[in-house]
């Protein structure tokens, strides 16, 4: 044991050193501040061109840690073939071990019956904190209120940050969109260990953060981002064109029994498991923050590539606080422009709701 804890505590302070490198420009690794106050800004942080149909199918990378919220996130994408085009699925630690999240992501792949979508397992712990999962929300295995199975086909060989970096350093430039919904682990690794893995990134789009509508694991913070703190203030940093879809509009974009009815009257297989997995997952938000439904946070995400003029946001600067304390996990927001720091992520705040649910219902129909 005490081997272990010095393993892992090894571990840490090489991510550590890795990461203070990474943020000061030390090494061969560039600085995020730098990055932030030397790129032109607007060009860099500009809204990339979401999937528009004449342009053909927009090429992504999902990495999730499934999670309720992160199938229906995944059978929308899955469902949309002409629009996205869906490179792989990478998978973290988050609402529940790596283990769990690899397998359950292996499990839409095949309720999608996408066998060409590879399924790569990432990180299993967070950079530097402690681990902390979301069982008492989606269940001691990520997914509740249909039956759990092993799926057929296998993880691909390789991590899910080897995957990335080596996809990234052969795209074209700025030609992929990666959408984080989950903890930042594997994408902030990939950026410390591989910074000119930015050249293949056209934009990311993260499920995370809040500001106006307070935290969900604590007063202060977002889950996703409070899981992993440290890689989250890598993607913030890294300059990165960066779209986030907070809780302040998905705390807004609420389920009823009707829109989940019309779900399972689809009459297909997707339809179905959406809304048992749908009925079994909001109870915990609507008793928890007294809404008349349940968010489905990540499924938003892809809401968003798809029909972007159904969201609302605006260019702010946000910081993440990396202290532990009562503040651990916060997205800073400047929301006003008190500070006049450089815009580092479109955040969004409005969407339309039954827009949401009317194209989830229309997407998941073209699913078996
Ligand atoms: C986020 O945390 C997870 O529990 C959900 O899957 C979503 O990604 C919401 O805070
Ligand atoms: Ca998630």
């Amino acid at each position: 044991m005490a081997k272990l804890n010095n393993l892992l505590l090894d571990e840490a302070v090489a991510v550590h050193a890795a990461r203070r490198r990474f943020l000061t420009g030390g090494g061969k690794l560039l600085a995020g501040s730098l990055l932030l106050s030397t790129l032109p800004m607007q060009t860099t942080l500009a809204a990339a061109t979401v999937a528009n149909p004449a342009a053909g199918p927009v090429p992504l990378i999902i990495d999730t840690d499934p999670g309720a919220d992160d199938v229906i996130a995944i059978l929308l994408a899955l469902s949309a073939r002409d629009r996205l085009d869906v490179k792989a699925l990478t998978t973290v630690a988050g609402n529940v071990q790596l283990r769990y999240t690899a397998r359950n992501a292996r499990m839409v792949r095949e309720w999608a019956n996408r066998p060409d979508v590879p399924v790569y397992a990432g990180c299993s712990r967070p950079m530097l904190r402690a681990p902390i999962y979301a069982a008492e929300v989606h269940g001691a295995e990520g997914v509740t209120g249909v039956k759990i199975f092993e799926p057929k086909q296998p993880l691909a060989k390789g991590s899910a940050v080897q995957y990335l970096v080596e996809t990234l350093l052969a795209a074209a430039p700025a030609s992929l969109t990666i959408v984080t919904l989950g903890p930042q682990t594997n994408l902030a690794m990939a950026l410390i260990e591989h910074p000119e893995i930015r050249q293949g990134i056209k934009e990311i789009i993260m499920m995370g953060g809040a500001h106006f509508n307070g935290g969900n694991i604590t007063p202060a913070a977002e889950f996703n981002v409070f899981a992993d703190p440290h890689a989250a203030d890598v993607v913030f940093k890294s300059g990165l064109p960066l779209t986030v879809i907070p809780l302040d509009v998905t705390h807004k974009m609420l389920t009823s029994p009707e829109r989940i009815d019309r779900l399972r009257k689809i009459g297909n297989n997707a339809g179905k498991i959406a809304a048992d997995i749908l009925d079994a997952y909001v109870e915990y938000d609507i008793k928890q923050y007294g809404l008349p439904g349940g968010p489905v946070h990540d499924a938003t995400t892809i809401g968003y590539l798809l029909k972007p003029d159904m969201f609302k946001g605006r260019m702010v600067n946000v910081e993440v606080d990396t202290r532990e304390g009562p503040t651990f996990g916060a997205t800073v927001v400047d929301y006003y422009r008190a500070t006049k720091k450089p815009e580092n992520a479109r955040w969004i705040t409005e969407g339309d709701t039954q827009g949401f649910f009317d194209l989830l219902t229309a997407q998941l129909a073209k699913l078996p």
